[in-house]
């Protein structure tokens, strides 16, 4: 098969809870905002704004209003040490949209994910914060709405993919390897008709 290395990073990408304390310069965390912008749009409405967090007081501020890795709670949750130093508020701009395509979110938060990975920076999507408290925090107006952060950072820890149809739910073993179950493609994939494997 050819090399494709646009399939290897976003095979390769997981979730990582636990980062370096390693800076990440302006010009890339620019660089990863500007794919998201570049994201597919339902009638190309662009309602989506991102506010880019890099300020440590912010950051820090921030952190008891999000959740992380709820099935393993507080297993998932990274140490005082292994905390994103970066966050990107992904934002809905309501007078840009009546009725804001949520599918508009998903590409550009998959974009941010890859397009970091591509400068070797990990990341999470976190939906389950509270979004009242970061509002305030990010002193957004009414009319823009958070929908979700996705931390980013140089990550201190290498998430391992398991294939089983028998389990969503992710883990970690004793040495703290967080491990993430992926329903194998023959399970998920048909041709012509549902059911029809070949
Ligand atoms: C919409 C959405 C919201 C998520 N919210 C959280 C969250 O609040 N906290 C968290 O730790 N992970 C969150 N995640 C990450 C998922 O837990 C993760 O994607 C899933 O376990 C699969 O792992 P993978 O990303 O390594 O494939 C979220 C993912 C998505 C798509």
């Amino acid at each position: 098969m050819e090399k494709n290395e646009l399939y290897s990073l976003i095979i390769k990408r997981r979730t990582v809870r636990k980062f370096s304390r390693r800076k990440i310069t302006l010009p890339v965390l620019k660089k990863i905002i500007n794919a998201a912008r570049c994201a597919p749009s339902a009638a190309n409405l662009q309602f989506l704004e991102y506010i880019l967090i890099t300020n440590n007081k912010t950051t820090q501020r921030i952190f008891p209003y999000t959740k992380w890795a709820a099935y393993i709670y507080p297993q998932g949750t990274p140490g005082i040490k292994e905390r994103p130093l970066y966050y990107v508020g992904i934002a809905i701009n309501c007078t840009r949209s009546s009725k804001s395509d949520l599918r508009d979110l998903g590409a550009a938060a998959e974009n941010i994910m890859l397009s970091a990975l591509g400068f070797k920076i990990a990341s999470c999507w976190l939906g389950a914060i509270n979004k009242k408290e970061i509002s305030k925090i990010l002193s957004l107006p009414k009319h823009v709405k958070l929908d979700s952060l996705i931390a980013l950072g140089y990550p201190k820890e290498t998430p391992k993919t398991i294939e089983t149809d028998k389990k969503t739910k992710y883990y970690q073993d004793k040495k703290g390897i967080h491990y993430v179950p992926k329903r194998p493609l023959e399970k998920i994939l048909y041709f012509n008709k549902y059911g029809k494997k070949d």
